[in-house]
């Protein structure tokens, strides 16, 4: 070769490197599999363990579910999980994220009595993950409290904090030798805004601008606590990371460029998100979430603000606690300013609106538009806004009705899977591993088993819980294969 047609080789390949997109993930980044132990395990009063809010709720309102369906017996992962494993290693992913039951493993909520049934059950599940050269990563809370916990006041008594920071403290014990990525709690919003402020899931407490901001307090707290066990007691030994996962939806101003529905956009993804993650990655409450609440506090004439204010020490204490930026995201939404008070409470306080355009394509479950754009865009707010932390996508997905040929959802992640790659070329987002949501169909909460999000399906009327791959999970295995987003590469 010689030195003017090496320069034109250079060249070409610069320009061919310049084109399109960069479609190949590096060899460092990490694909991953979700479930929770609610929505999978079934086995609900199985071997001591007891009842969680969601198991009281079902069973006590059986009409507040779709169809009246319930997570007695689920996907029966809870006698299943050797055929779970294999399910995953066909797809040849890197980690499994699933959670513990806290009633499973603590009937009584309290470390007094620890169930070694249920501790034999992720025993055996992490062992078979390990063999299998797959990694656990382990989620300590996904919605479902011990409803024992819930009778003593739930996330509303501040024991709460030493509650779930020795309950904590145990499966870092127990686990901790072989769980190197810890998640403390799963989307908070439907803990706190959805179970004790709007009142839609269990404990279905209303909470009129009070209780949702006391129960976000404390969960903060509890989070910072077991950080800090985590950090002072086991990571020397066991060297593990550990931080929250918060789920976030991209807010996009329904009209660009005007101040208003800026600063509404800005409103809405602080109060239902930024209020999850601002005392952890930045230190104590949002700013607007500050200014608005006891600014209308006030104006209602209450003497001290509804949102509870972190003492320095708080604010001291939490900031910090954690090892990478963990977020769910699903889809975005418009944001417009909304002058018209609405009954008291979080979405008021936030003085916006949320809407999704009708030209956006659906999924299955109707708050679910496809908007991969929204991604791209909330990747770099959250570089730009939390000091550029390490990102793991910890959950992502697509629902519908059940298909096998499930062209839709491999459209979905593909797309996805493109933006972030955009997002680390273009904007240098510093995202290590991406989490497909779900590894098989499941109890979708209050939906029941209508929508489906699985990689694989499930008969829900087989006493067998038959479990059928879908084209989706090959489309992943393949991507994962070759690291290219086409699931092959050029
Ligand atoms: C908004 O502003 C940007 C940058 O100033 C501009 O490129 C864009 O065209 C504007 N959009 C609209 C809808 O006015
Ligand atoms: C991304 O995060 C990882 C883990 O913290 C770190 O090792 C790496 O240097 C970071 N990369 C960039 C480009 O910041
Ligand atoms: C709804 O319930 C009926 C009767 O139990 C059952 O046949 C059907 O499969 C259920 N559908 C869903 C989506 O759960």
């Amino acid at each position: 070769m010689t030195i003017s047609s090496l320069g034109l080789f250079v060249i070409s390949v610069l320009i061919a490197e310049g084109q399109g997109t960069p479609k190949r993930f590096p060899d460092d980044f990490k694909f991953g599999v979700a479930t929770s132990s609610y929505q999978i395990e079934g086995g609900w009063n199985d071997d001591g363990k007891s009842e969680s809010i969601w198991d009281r709720y079902v069973h006590e309102n059986p009409g507040r579910i779709y169809n009246k369906s319930n997570a007695d017996i689920a996907c029966d992962s809870y006698h299943k999980s050797d055929e779970d494993v294999e399910m995953i290693k066909t797809l040849g992913v890197d980690y499994y994220r699933f959670s513990l039951s806290w009633p499973r493993i603590l009937p009584y909520g309290t470390t007094d009595y620890v169930n070694q049934k249920g501790v034999e059950y992720y025993r055996n599940l992490i062992k078979n993950l390990k063999k299998n050269n797959i990694e656990p990563m382990v989620t300590l809370f996904h919605w479902d409290l011990p409803q024992t916990l819930q009778d003593r006041g739930g996330f509303l008594n501040e024991k709460i904090v030493e509650w779930f920071r020795d309950y904590a403290r145990l499966c870092f014990q127990l686990f901790g030798d072989d769980v190197k990525t810890w998640i403390t709690f799963n989307e908070p919003k439907q803990t706190c805004m959805m179970g004790y402020g709007l009142a839609i899931f269990p404990p279905r407490v209303s909470g009129h601008g009070i209780l949702e901001y006391k129960c976000t307090y404390y969960l903060l707290k509890a989070h910072a606590e077991s950080w800090h066990v985590y950090n002072e007691e086991f990571r020397q030994r066991q060297k593990g990371r550990i931080s929250i996962v918060v789920d976030f939806s991209w807010w996009e101003p329904m009209v660009a460029n005007n101040t208003m529905f800026i600063a509404a956009a800005e409103s809405g993804i602080q109060f239902m998100s930024g209020i999850y993650a601002n005392a952890i990655y930045l230190g104590d409450w949002p700013e607007i979430v500050k200014q608005r609440v006891n600014e209308r506090s006030r104006k209602e004439g209450k003497t001290v603000s509804r949102l509870p204010a972190f003492t320095e020490e708080e604010i001291a204490r939490i900031r910090g606690t954690y090892d990478f930026f963990g977020v769910n995201f699903y889809t975005s939404v418009l944001a417009v300013p909304n002058p018209i008070p609405l009954p008291s409470g979080i979405l008021n306080d936030r003085g916006c609106l949320s809407f999704q355009s009708p030209k956006w394509e659906g999924a299955g479950s109707i708050w679910l538009k496809v908007t991969p754009w929204g991604l791209k865009k909330l990747l770099k707010y959250l570089k730009e806004t939390y000091n550029n932390p390490e990102i793991i996508i910890t959950e992502n997905g697509y629902s519908d009705t059940g298909e096998l040929e499930d062209d839709k959802r491999i459209s979905y992640i593909k797309q996805h899977l493109e933006v972030i790659l955009e997002a680390r070329e273009e904007f240098g987002v510093n995202v290590t591993a991406y989490t497909a949501w779900s590894l098989m169909d499941n109890f979708e909460w209050i939906i029941g088993y209508r929508d489906r999000f699985g990689l694989y399906h499930v008969d829900f009327t087989d006493p067998e819980r038959k479990r059928t791959i879908k084209k989706s999970a090959l489309y992943y295995r393949d991507v994962i294969k070759s690291r290219c987003v086409d699931g092959k590469c050029e």
